[in-house]
């Protein structure tokens, strides 16, 4: 793989799997990156920029694409509004980067006959019950809750379909909640981290009993790259790292490793139709591929990532105010008053 055209770059996982592919490969690299405000040139700060060219434009720009994609050996694309809070207060913008963007995307490697793969996520599976012992699978229904999680869901469906009709030499993976260093504050462990770097109680929504499954971005990153290399065409592979916790687990171990007391956080309204629990069984990329996680302690990985946030506020500061205005406008909106941090400040 000579040339990877990577959409999303400027995001927090195509960010770090830029960086990701400068350490652990000798690909040229080039990012298209709308900037949108989850966009942030500086998340690629530092890199050597022989191997890395950055073109700022939209996946839905067809003649843009067409021409990137021809120049490319394989397409990675990560672009896409991955927010669900904001899909439940502004649908539209995930329609438009997930589903026409994707489409945009497929015709073009179509066209040029480029290696494609898709990444999603496990949110298309919808949920599990608290006490269900079962994960999702590769052959798990797709059954996704939110406005985000659909027209995720929709945009795998297409990458099928232009695989199986026209043949498009297509992968795709479903991946669990991602944290690690610049991961926009709008997210749940960034915003907490940040709150309390600002003084300000976290905010847990609900009971915080809903269990994600966490993974560190960098084992993303890996796995997504074995997948690139030795996937095989038409096949969908689960990535997580067995990393199931509570949210109210979570924020007892930040607050715990920030010199907080256990209990200084806020209940919050539930987030409206917030999926229960997410849980990953990746034992046929285990086994297919022999990937495995290097990041299996939380607590450690939590600790690397507080002290990220901690020695980079640069990159972080100019993002909390208007992210937390902005929870603000959408509990205004519900009706609920309780979700955001006026201002971002104590
Ligand atoms: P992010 O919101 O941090 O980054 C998205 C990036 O896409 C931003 O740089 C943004 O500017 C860019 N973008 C948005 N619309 C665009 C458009 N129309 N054209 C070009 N660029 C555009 O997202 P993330 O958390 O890094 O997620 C990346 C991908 O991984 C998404 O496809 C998401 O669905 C998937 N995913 C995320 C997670 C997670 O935990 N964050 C887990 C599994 C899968
Ligand atoms: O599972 C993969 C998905 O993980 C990705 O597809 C999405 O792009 C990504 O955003 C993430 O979705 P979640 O909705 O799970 O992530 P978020 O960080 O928004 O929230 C994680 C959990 O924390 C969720 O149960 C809601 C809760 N939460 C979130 C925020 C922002 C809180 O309790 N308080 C908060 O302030």
């Amino acid at each position: 793989m000579k040339r990877i055209l990577v959409t999303g770059g400027a995001g927090f996982i195509g960010a770090n799997f830029v960086r990701y592919l400068i350490e652990h490969s000798d690909a040229g690299i080039t990012v298209l990156d709308a900037l949108t405000y989850a966009g942030n040139l500086q998340s690629l700060h530092g890199l050597d920029r022989s191997r890395l060219h950055v073109v700022v434009g939209d996946i839905t720009d067809a003649p843009l694409v067409d021409g990137l994609v021809a120049d490319a050996d394989a397409v990675v694309h990560f672009a896409a509004e991955s927010h669900n809070d904001n899909s439940l207060f502004d649908p539209r913008p995930f329609l438009d980067t997930n589903v026409v963007g994707t489409y945009t995307l497929l015709e073009a490697v179509r066209r040029h006959e480029v290696r494609f793969h898709h990444i999603s996520t496990d949110e298309v599976y919808g949920d599990l019950e608290l006490d269900d012992p079962a994960r999702f699978t590769e052959t798990t229904p797709y059954n996704p809750s939110s406005p985000y999680s659909s027209t995720k869901a929709a945009s795998d469906m297409l990458v099928r379909a232009w695989g199986r009709s026209f043949g498009v030499r297509a992968t795709i993976s479903n991946c669990s909640n991602n944290y690690g260093p610049y991961q926009h504050v709008e997210k749940f462990i960034p915003r907490q981290i940040t709150n309390i770097l600002h003084g300000v109680r976290p905010k847990l929504y609900g009971t915080g009993a809903n269990v994600r499954d966490w993974i560190h971005v960098e084992d993303h990153s890996s796995a997504v790259w074995e997948i690139v290399n030795r996937g095989t065409p038409g096949k969908t592979y689960l990535i997580g790292a067995d990393g199931e916790k509570n949210n109210r687990e979570v924020l007892e171990l930040i607050l715990g490793l920030m010199g907080q007391d256990a209990a200084a956080f806020d209940h919050v309204t539930d987030r409206p139709g917030h999926d229960l629990r997410y849980g990953i069984d990746s034992t046929m990329l285990r086994e297919e591929l022999g990937w495995s996680p290097a990041h299996r302690d939380l607590a450690a990985g939590l600790a690397q990532t507080i002290d990220w946030y901690r020695q980079n506020p640069w990159w972080w500061e100019g993002a909390k105010a208007g992210t937390e205005d902005r929870y603000v406008q959408q509990a205004a909106a519900r009706g609920t008053e309780d979700a955001g941090t006026a201002g971002g400040g104590a």
